[in-house]
């Protein structure tokens, strides 16, 4: 396919905001080297009884008594263009402060991760990771809390931010939960820069807009895949001009429901995304729940159908034997016989690099030193005397 019409694919997936090479060029993007703790990266704590003071934290004098009485500790991070009270905050704080005895952390790094500059946004997050880990460093330190009871919850870039939190903290992290973690520039990257199973000893992923801003592959020890992670219903309704923002923006309203849904987000098994797609699932296979309270045991691939309107959970799914139909195809649904590992490479690499060249008229050196960290290792961890 010629590079013009891969651009009117992408022009049709992405709306101009959702667009990562939109700020390349503009002087106002900078990437920021910076030292830990950093002015563009700050730490709320809010507890049910601060909901609406929360205490900014400063993470090399951190009072104990803020996170008495001793509570599982929750760790809000948003994305690109995000803030502390933007999505998954704004979602998922609320519901948690009213439900559950926890203490919540939302991050703020809004000002490395402005619009128009994904790019630099992109290259700003092992800063904000290196700043997010020294905070649960010295938390778990001083003994101010425990290690077991720490959860990231990373929303979009915030996903991807969890993740290289992994490559800096002493010991490995418990929980983290990605949130339709963001794609674009991630895809052909190195493990160290996107979550991943390795990053924590469960990683849980709810994926709601695998063609757009999200991945499709597989990036926990267990995946949910509502709606088939793409189109998800109410979104042309909702937001004409841009229902891949509505789309994304649903894994963490699904994650807030989640917390205290009576009926629960039920997905059933299947071996993976392309066999789900071409419906040779068995729809009799093992049911798990998906978000807040899914078992730390379950590990693959989860689907589920949800309502286009809040509440969105639908509850179990009905047992229907399609075993006798599936078994005409003589198919060992197996992953080995059926790679799933088919992310839209094509595109990814066309967006990274090719659509540069093309589309872009822009000076070859400069285009090189934006894109250099592409290629690059990740650089050597910041060394521990910041911390
Ligand atoms: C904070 O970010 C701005 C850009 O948004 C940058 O100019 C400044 O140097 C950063 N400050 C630090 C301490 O890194
Ligand atoms: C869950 O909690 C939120 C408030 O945080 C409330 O608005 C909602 O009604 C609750 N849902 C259920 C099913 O109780
Ligand atoms: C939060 O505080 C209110 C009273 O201010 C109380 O009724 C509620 O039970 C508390 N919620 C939790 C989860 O502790």
């Amino acid at each position: 396919m010629k590079s013009t019409a891969w651009f009117s694919l992408l022009g049709f997936l992405w709306s101009v905001s959702a667009n990562p090479l939109v700020g390349l060029l503009d002087p106002n993007c900078q990437v920021v080297r910076g030292e830990c703790p950093n002015e563009n990266v700050s730490f709320w704590l809010y507890s049910n009884s601060t909901r609406d003071n929360p205490i900014l934290l400063n993470p090399l004098d951190l009072n104990p008594w803020d996170f008495q009485p001793s509570r599982p500790l929750k760790i809000l991070i948003h994305g690109y263009t995000g803030y502390r009270d933007f999505a998954p905050n704004s979602f998922i704080r609320p519901v948690l402060l009213d439900n559950e005895d926890v203490n919540v952390i939302s991050i703020d790094y809004g000002p490395l991760v402005r619009y128009p500059c994904y790019i630099q946004a992109v290259q700003n997050l092992p800063l904000v990771s290196q700043c997010l880990a020294q905070l649960i460093n010295n938390l778990v330190d001083r003994a101010i809390v425990s290690n077991e009871q720490i959860h990231l919850i990373g929303f979009s870039l915030g996903g991807q931010v969890a993740g290289q939190t992994a490559n800096y903290v002493k010991r490995k992290m418990k929980r983290i939960t990605g949130l339709d973690p963001a794609k674009p520039l991630f895809i052909l990257g190195p493990d160290s820069r996107r979550l991943d199973p390795g990053d924590a000893d469960f990683v849980d992923i709810i994926h709601s807009d695998v063609f757009g801003r999200g991945v499709l592959r597989a990036a926990g020890h267990v995946d949910f895949y509502p709606n088939f992670g793409a189109q998800q219903p109410g979104c042309m309704e909702e937001n004409m001009q841009d229902p891949g923002s509505c789309n994304h923006e649903r894994a963490p309203r699904f994650y807030a429901e989640s917390i205290n849904s009576t009926v629960g987000f039920w997905g059933r098994q299947c071996s993976g995304w392309l066999v789900h797609l071409l419906g040779l699932c068995p729809t009799t296979g093992p049911q798990e729940k998906m978000g807040y309270h899914v078992s730390e045991d379950v590990r693959g691939s989860y689907f589920l159908k949800t309502a286009s309107q809040a509440p969105y959970a639908l509850g179990k799914l009905e047992d229907v034997d399609n075993r006798q139909t599936l078994a005409k195809f003589h198919l060992n649904i197996d992953h080995n016989e059926i790679d799933d590992d088919y992310e839209p490479q094509l595109l990814e690499a066309f967006l990274e690099l090719d659509a540069v060249n093309v589309v872009v008229k822009m000076d070859e050196d400069d285009l090189d030193k934006q894109l250099d960290w592409i290629d690059r290792e990740e650089e050597e961890p910041l060394s521990r005397n910041v911390f």
